[in-house]
């Protein structure tokens, strides 16, 4: 117990640190991600042949390749590319969101694209019925109905995107995850720093599972069927 609570005071700053970094890469990547995502989701139900094209490659290309790959690949191409005296430019954190963003936005351009598919036609057939046009229909009548399935999903987005940035330790970026690898280094002991960075990552995704669940309840709270 002594040593557990040695370890535990000498690196809690180091995990702080990281669970930092860890955060602020999650949100940046939720928010640009829905951003991107609904962008990618309007593309891919556009009738313009090329828009259509564009959008279905790139979130085929995002998701038929790693994380870890997209995230090698930007961060190191650019920090090759980018002259030294751009420093916000070669700043880590920016370039590696980047490619966390577009990933995400290709996943939650899908979450989207479930979620307007889940509305039963009939729905936007007895709106066309009433004389909606397509627009109206979409935004008075299948949106409202849509985001109660696209919501909860967003959450569960944040809560992979959370686990997933732990691949950004591999581009040196200081999370948590890569606080741990410079502590079982230094120490020479491998179960301590992963452990404790695991628990982290758990207390975390499960108390923001709890919340989404709760809110889902209450998203569902007037639904007849
Ligand atoms: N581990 C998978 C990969 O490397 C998942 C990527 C992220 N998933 C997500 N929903 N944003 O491709």
């Amino acid at each position: 117990i002594q040593k557990r609570v040695l370890f535990i005071s000498k690196y809690w700053q180091d995990y702080a640190n990281g669970l930092k970094i860890t955060l602020i890469l999650s949100i940046i990547g939720v928010f640009f991600g829905a951003l991107i995502g609904t962008l990618l989701a309007l593309g891919r139900r556009s009738k313009n042949p090329f828009l259509n094209k564009l959008s279905s490659g790139i979130v085929e290309i995002i998701r038929g390749t790693p994380l870890i790959v997209q995230i090698t690949l930007f961060v190191y191409s650019f920090l090759n590319i980018i002259p030294p005296e751009f420093t916000f430019l070669r700043n880590k954190i920016f370039l590696a969101s980047i490619p966390m963003c577009l990933n995400s936005g290709a996943y939650i351009s899908e979450i989207i694209r479930a979620g307007i598919q889940s509305i039963d036609s009939g729905q936007s057939e007895a709106a066309r019925s009433l004389g909606m046009n397509e627009r109206q229909t979409m935004i008075y009548i299948i949106l409202p109905q849509a985001v109660k399935n696209i919501l909860p999903a967003l959450g569960n987005e944040f809560v992979t995107l959370i686990k997933e940035s732990a691949v950004v330790s591999i581009v040196a970026l200081h999370d948590m995850m890569y606080y741990a690898e410079a502590i079982r280094g230094a120490t020479f002991k491998a179960f301590e720093p992963y452990f404790y960075v695991a628990v982290i990552y758990f207390v975390l995704t499960y108390s923001l599972t709890k919340l989404l669940q709760q809110f889902e309840r209450r998203l569902h709270r007037n639904d007849r069927d």
